[in-house]
């Protein structure tokens, strides 16, 4: 139906989970992958298992003069970004300097992305966002706000950055190592729980996201959107 061969793409926190699905899944549809994210261990790891000739490079989205640098040194038909990392908590107990580290990740790490990134006419770029935007959840206020800034950002940029296309997904529960580590019979338990309670009865795992996002990449007519790829979630 559809392939991504010889297209570039660059998935910002395809270390890991949902970043790292989508790296796996625009290899196997013939794309030329690099990933970006911190660690250069777990770079190293995950461009090894993507395989295919990907490549990896460290970068921290939270580093303005960095990511401009980088940025500046290639074209990319397409970029993701997947990377934050975020601290949930209720607003009068989480410090301040807590929450503005999470909106510092996630928020501002994806538009200082958006802002150096060198995308070609007709490519894409897509931001992860979450299901707390439009389902929020006592405790989570900020990580709610800062998908809802996301997705807003999203939609302006795809009128800036026009003919660049540019979208939003929002995923569910999806079971990356952002839960924690945990026992097998716990992590059962937990896959388990969220089943239960999602309309399509299974728990998100991010092959079901990145599905999602290369699908959006390959399509011409999808800018300006955002999709919940949730089990049902919101809806629940
Ligand atoms: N998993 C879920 O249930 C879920 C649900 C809704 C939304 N989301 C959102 O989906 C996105 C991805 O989550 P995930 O579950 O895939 O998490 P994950 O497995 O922890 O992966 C996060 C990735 O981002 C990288 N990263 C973190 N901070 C970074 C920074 N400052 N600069 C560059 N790279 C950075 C990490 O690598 P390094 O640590 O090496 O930098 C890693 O590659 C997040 O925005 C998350 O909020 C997840």
């Amino acid at each position: 139906m559809f392939d991504l061969k010889d297209r570039r793409i660059l998935v910002v926190g395809g270390s890991s989970g949902i970043g790292l699905g989508v790296a796996h899944a625009a290899r196997a549809l013939g794309a030329a992958v690099t990933i970006a994210s911190r660690d250069e261990e777990k770079i190293a790891a995950a461009v090894a298992a993507i395989g295919g000739g990907a490549r990896g490079f460290a970068l921290d989205t939270r580093d303005e003069a960095a990511v401009a640098e980088r940025l500046a040194a290639e074209t990319w038909d397409d970029v993701v970004v997947s990377a934050a990392a975020t601290r949930a908590a209720a607003v009068r107990e989480l410090p301040l300097a807590d929450a503005y580290a999470s909106m510092n990740s996630k928020f501002w790490g994806a538009y200082r992305i958006a802002r150096a990134a060198r995308i070609r006419d007709g490519g894409s770029l897509t931001f992860v966002t979450g299901y707390l935007a439009v389902r929020p959840k006592k405790g989570a206020a900020i990580q709610g706000a800062i998908n809802a800034a996301l997705e807003a950002l999203a939609r302006g940029l795809a009128l800036e950055f026009a003919p660049v296309r540019v979208n939003a997904v929002s995923p569910g529960f999806v079971d990356t190592p952002l839960w924690g580590a945990k026992s097998p019979a716990e992590h059962a338990a937990l896959v388990e729980r969220i089943a239960a309670g999602l309309p399509a009865g299974i728990a998100g795992r991010p092959e079901h996201v990145a599905l999602q996002i290369v699908a959006g990449i390959a399509n011409p007519y999808l800018t300006g959107s955002v999709t919940y790829v949730d089990g049902g979630g919101t809806i629940a």
